[in-house]
């Protein structure tokens, strides 16, 4: 099973503001949508809580989420005490490719144990308390997916680029 990151990140590797997306870009959502559809989805609590309730859990995929917190209970998800069982539970599943979709935390937890990165690059510094981790560029190998230019629902350009691990 490859375990995949995937994110949208600033040039300052902000990825997250007061609990929420510091950007609107549809056509990154759609990207997202697209490439995790059919496959476990694994996130954090926090994450899942960010996502307006009536599109949680994601559709037409099967939704890890992992806490500490015993007394958490959702519908219709898989909830999972540490990232290391959601993982064990997508692999037990039979999955190809796990998406570990966020937060931050999540992110820090994982990037070491990634085999592919799916990083939407957005030109934007925003503020904000959620950073991606640093990843080393010499470790994997970079192509460009599409290039992204504003448009009138996209006030800023982004580009999407997938890293293999080399
Ligand atoms: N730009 C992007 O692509 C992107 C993607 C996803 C999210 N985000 C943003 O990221 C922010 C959320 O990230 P975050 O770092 O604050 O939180 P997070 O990573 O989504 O969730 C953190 C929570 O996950 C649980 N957790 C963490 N490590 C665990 C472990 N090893 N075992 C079991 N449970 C564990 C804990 O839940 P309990 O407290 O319940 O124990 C912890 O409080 C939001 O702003 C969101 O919009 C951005």
């Amino acid at each position: 099973m490859i375990i995949s990151l995937i994110a949208a990140v600033g040039n300052n590797r902000v990825i997250g503001t007061k609990g929420d997306l510091p950007w609107h870009l549809p056509d990154d959502m759609k990207f997202f949508a697209k490439t995790t559809r059919g496959h476990h989805v694994l996130m954090g609590r926090k994450n899942f809580e960010s996502i307006p309730e009536k599109y949680r859990p994601l559709p037409g995929r099967p939704n890890i989420v992992v806490t500490r917190n015993n007394d958490f209970n959702a519908e219709q998800i898989i909830l999972e005490s540490s990232i290391e069982k959601g993982i064990e539970k997508a692999k037990e599943a039979g999955e190809t490719e796990l998406f570990i979709i966020g937060g931050g935390e999540i992110y820090n937890q994982t990037i070491d144990v990634a085999d592919k990165l799916y990083i939407t690059h957005v030109d934007a510094s925003p503020e904000g308390e959620t950073k991606f981790p640093e990843f080393d560029g010499s470790k994997w190998t970079k192509t460009e997916l599409l290039n992204h230019p504003k448009d009138d629902v996209h006030n800023l350009s982004f580009s999407i680029c997938v890293y293999d691990k080399i």
